[in-house]
């Protein structure tokens, strides 16, 4: 396939991207150094260094090159992304985004939504999660640096991701998960050709074990040192589905978290599209979904309190994080633009998987099912009401998990003769007529 007649990819223009970003900025004391700087926290006051972009360059080159012919992926609006290098840009996240805002009537019937989308992430690609597209952001500033080793600490999904666009990006790929991982994603990391290593602790032990031995081994890993840039490729969600709106941004976004990455780079990317001229997102709120037994974020914004850590106790293994890296800054985004959080149990998030793939046909993994639930909460509880659009987030796919779902069972081997089939036919017709769908 040429370039020329792959939407997914743009024309290459040049060595150099366009870019606005302009260097890398402490969240808190005002910290700056260049964008080539290869610190993740600042020296001054060790909070986490964020992307900062010239909004008044991004706006001029965005009106100037209009959205036409723009590729179909998370590279779309590359001014407001932080990878400077077309060269690395090409080699990862080509088919990362771009993926489907589904109207989900079927399911909003049943949850009291008229207007209900879910952003359909379990389709990323290369790995069926939102993970594609923070570490298509990592990998391509791994190359950026010139590196070709890169590790990574995951509760599942990032593992996946990493292990893929490695491989894709000729990257060697170490992969550490916690003691509970699920075996599905450790092998599929394995087929990916990337060494796992499983660790006799919780994610949080984990994370902090991994940021020592990134910093002993000089290795670079995707979401501990590439974090500035990792977390740059959350906002690219809020970008597509305020386009696939028609630039009209939601009344509400309902998005699982875990480090709290996702949540608040939309934040970031709703606030930048206002910033450029592209849409008037301040009325846009941001819900958090996650698990009762582990939701230290959606119990500080329930309390109105700061985060307390949590031991994480849930089936979604994929969020249990109990000390999320950026939580103060979802209680930010949370509170500035109104919102609110709610919780699911790990049977309740096991009906909403449930209940999302017979509606919308579509299987999630326990993340999806946990902003199923907590919508369904919120709608309940009135803190979303029945007009609003609301987008839930789908952030990864049951094909990954399906082997940790609960069995839901089928009858024994039948002979294989038209009258038994038959009766066993009749079984299945009063089942379904019975059952509530
Ligand atoms: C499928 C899925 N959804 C959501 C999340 C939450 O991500 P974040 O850490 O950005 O809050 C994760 C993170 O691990 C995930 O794997
Ligand atoms: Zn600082």
């Amino acid at each position: 396939m040429s370039d020329a007649v792959n939407p997914h990819q743009g024309a290459p223009d040049g060595q150099r991207t366009t870019s606005c970003a302009t260097e890398l900025a402490c969240r808190d004391c005002g910290y700056r150094t260049p964008l080539l700087d290869t610190a993740f926290k600042c020296p001054a006051c060790g909070e986490g260094l964020d992307v900062d972009y010239d909004y008044a360059r991004a706006s001029e080159l965005i009106a100037e090159r209009g959205l036409e012919g723009r590729p179909q992926n998370i590279w779309r609006f590359e001014e407001l992304l932080p990878i400077v290098s077309r060269a690395a840009q090409q080699k990862v996240g080509q088919f990362a985004g771009r993926t489907p805002l589904i109207r989900a009537d079927r399911l909003g019937a049943e949850l009291g939504l008229r207007n209900l989308y879910l952003k359909d992430d379990s389709t990323n690609r290369p790995t069926l999660s939102y993970k594609d597209r923070v570490v298509s952001m990592a990998i391509a500033r791994l190359l950026e640096l010139g590196k070709n080793e890169v590790g990574c600490v995951s509760t599942g999904n990032v593992g996946t991701a990493v292990a893929a666009l490695a491989a894709k990006a000729g990257a060697t790929a170490y992969i550490f998960y916690p003691g509970n991982m699920e075996k599905g994603k450790a092998k599929a990391c394995r087929a990916l050709g990337a060494q796992v290593c499983q660790l006799d602790g919780n994610y949080d032990q984990a994370n902090r074990a991994c940021r020592e031995l990134s910093l002993a081994s000089g290795i670079e890993f995707a979401n501990i040192t590439l974090r500035p840039f990792y977390a740059e490729g959350a906002k690219t969600m809020a970008f597509e589905v305020v386009e696939e709106l028609d630039w009209i941004s939601p009344d509400h976004f309902v998005i699982p978290a875990a480090g709290g990455t996702l949540s608040s780079r939309v934040h970031k990317g709703l606030n930048e599209l206002q910033a450029v001229g592209l849409a008037q997102t301040e009325g846009t709120k941001i819900n958090i979904a996650q698990a009762s037994g582990c939701g230290p974020i959606a119990s500080a914004i329930l309390d109105g309190g700061e985060i307390h850590p949590q031991t994480p106790e849930t089936a979604a293994h994929s969020l249990a994080i109990g000390a999320p890296g950026d939580g103060a800054l979802v209680l930010d985004a949370v509170r500035t633009r109104g919102g609110s959080a709610a919780t699911a149990s790990d049977p309740e998030i096991f009906e909403a998987i449930d209940l999302l793939g017979k509606t919308e046909g579509i299987l999630t993994e326990p993340a999806g099912g946990t902003t199923i639930a907590s919508t369904a909460r919120l709608a309940a509880q009135g803190k979303i009401g029945p007009d609003d659009v609301v987008v839930a987030v789908i952030s990864g796919n049951g094909l990954k998990t399906l082997q940790e779902h609960p069995d839901k069972p089928w009858p024994e081997m039948v002979s294989c003769d038209v009258e038994t089939m038959g009766e066993m036919l009749e079984d299945f017709r009063q089942a379904a007529a019975a059952a509530p769908h």
